[in-house]
């Protein structure tokens, strides 16, 4: 575990609004249950609570809808999730329990929702944190949706993909493994290219010119994609190739 001050600085919000009672609860008695923390140990065949063949990490996955979904879709994948903003950590709670009011709470036992099997976990903090925990070559897709574009130059230094992180994403991540990259901001469309261009460890698996306008076939949709959508920006869907 990093100490305070070597700790990264993160810019975006931690919290936002009051959570709710209901939310607040599984906060306190389930997510330790499905939570990574220091002590975690890296291994494909304990880390989950099922059998899984595959694992897939989604930074940033703000209200949990794309990694609630993948997961239901994909229950022989095992998905770590980080996120560091809590009301976010708590609707995924919601999405993968079911519980939406404080009277659904059990008095014990807080449980997925039935169909459901326990193939997430969560960090509930900076992923850059997590990093060094990640064995080399443990995660076989990682899905960075709609990162804060921190559109102005002189944030530059904000935007996630960055030479930085993508030297561990490249590290954990397995040769042939896939990195997609949603954005519906220009120039973090541009930023990014840049960044995986100048990068020898991906190529961009883009073939023709309008595929990675389109959504891919095992994509599920976000609440930043439908804002984009409605306020007419056009998100495109870039997949990086490690190499
Ligand atoms: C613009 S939101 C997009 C959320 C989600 N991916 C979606 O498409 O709906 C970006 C999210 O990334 C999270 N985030 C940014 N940097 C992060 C980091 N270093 N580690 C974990 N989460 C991060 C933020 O807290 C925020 O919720």
């Amino acid at each position: 575990m990093l100490s305070e001050q070597t700790q990264p600085k993160f810019y975006g919000r931690r919290q936002g609004r009051k959570i709710r009672k209901a939310k607040t609860g599984l906060l306190e008695a389930f997510l330790p249950q499905i939570q990574i923390n220091s002590n975690t140990v890296f291994k494909k065949e304990s880390l989950f609570g099922c059998p899984v063949n595959k694992i897939y990490l989604e930074i940033g996955f703000g209200n949990g809808e794309h990694l609630a979904g993948q997961a239901l879709k994909n229950p022989d994948i095992g998905f770590i999730g980080a996120e560091v903003f809590k009301n976010g950590v708590a609707n995924l709670l919601t999405l993968i329990t079911g519980i939406k009011e404080k009277k659904d709470l059990p008095e014990t036992g807080i449980k997925l929702e039935k169909n459901r099997v326990d193939n997430i976990r969560i960090f509930s903090d900076d992923v850059r944190i997590l990093f060094s925990q990640i064995p080399d070559s443990f995660i076989d897709k990682i899905f960075v949706l709609f990162p804060d574009p921190w559109p102005k130059k002189r944030h530059e230094n904000r935007r996630f993909i960055n030479h930085e992180n993508l030297k561990e994403i490249a590290r954990i991540l397995k040769k042939g493994g896939i990195l997609r990259v949603a954005t519906d901001h220009k120039v973090y469309k541009s930023w990014t290219l840049h960044q995986l261009h100048d990068c020898p460890f991906f190529t961009w698996t883009a073939t023709c010119g309008n595929d990675w306008k389109r959504p891919p076939s095992d994509w599920i949709e976000t609440k930043y994609q439908r804002k984009a959508l409605q306020e007419g920006r056009r998100p495109v869907f870039l997949d990086f190739v490690r190499l």
